[in-house]
């Protein structure tokens, strides 16, 4: 099912700080974004003036509902995009939502020490996987569905790969960065096929995004 074969752009923005982020992108370019900013609880908003429609979705469905071509386009981060895969083009590197994924552990200890396989917990396991995999290093991977900077306090683990902002949650928690696993920043990702069937509007909308990010 497509309820998306008209001639509006309907894009999926993360809820939430990326969500924020993008509206303030919007109303940069001049964009009516009175509606999502004043959403109250609902999750389709109208820019009208751009005949465009902004849908309000989790990370990863974001990339469900563009893959799925119910969206055109999509505003999710790097971390989402490298953990969950999937067949869509990321068009443009937005800028904001600057992050970064570590592997980090108890302060003062060395990770790659001794022979045994080490334990690292993580809630981006494919993330981990491919960054141990890249090092040809065989590593015993454990779930963890949020505050991971737990395990390895606890003893479920050696170590952590997770997103650091700010670095204050592992700071507060006596650890520390190891290692830097990759950069993260928010994306603006497309449907494949809507990048040919709305190419100029694509295009418009990008042209004009790179425009003010280049003022910066
Ligand atoms: C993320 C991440 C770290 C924290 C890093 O957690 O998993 O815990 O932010 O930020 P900092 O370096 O600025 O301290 P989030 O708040 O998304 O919640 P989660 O732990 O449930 O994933």
């Amino acid at each position: 099912m497509n309820e998306n074969s008209g001639n509006v752009l309907r894009i999926a923005l993360t809820k939430g700080r990326l969500e924020k982020d993008t509206v303030s992108l919007f109303e940069s370019l001049g964009f009516d974004v009175s509606s999502v900013k004043d959403k109250g609880r609902r999750l389709i908003l109208p820019i009208k003036d751009q005949n465009m429609e902004v849908v309000l979705a989790k990370a990863a469905d974001v990339i469900t509902y563009v893959e799925h071509g119910v969206c055109d386009l999509g505003v999710v981060g790097k971390d989402t995009i490298m953990e969950h895969g999937g067949k869509y083009f990321e068009l443009l590197d937005l800028g904001f939502g600057k992050c970064k994924f570590a592997l980090a552990g108890k302060k003062g200890e060395n990770f790659y020490k001794g022979y045994g396989v080490k334990t690292v917990a993580s809630k981006y396991t494919n993330v981990t996987r491919s960054f141990f995999e890249g090092k040809g290093m065989d590593v015993d991977i454990v779930k963890i569905e949020g505050s991971v900077e737990l395990a390895p306090l606890v003893g479920l683990s050696d170590g952590i790969v997770d997103i650091v902002e700010t670095g204050t949650t592992l700071k507060e928690n006596g650890l520390e960065v190891y290692e830097d696993v990759a950069p993260v920043s928010a994306r603006l990702i497309a449907n494949t096929v809507s990048t040919k069937l709305k190419k100029e509007r694509i295009d418009n909308l990008i042209g004009l995004i790179e425009n003010k990010l280049g003022e910066k």
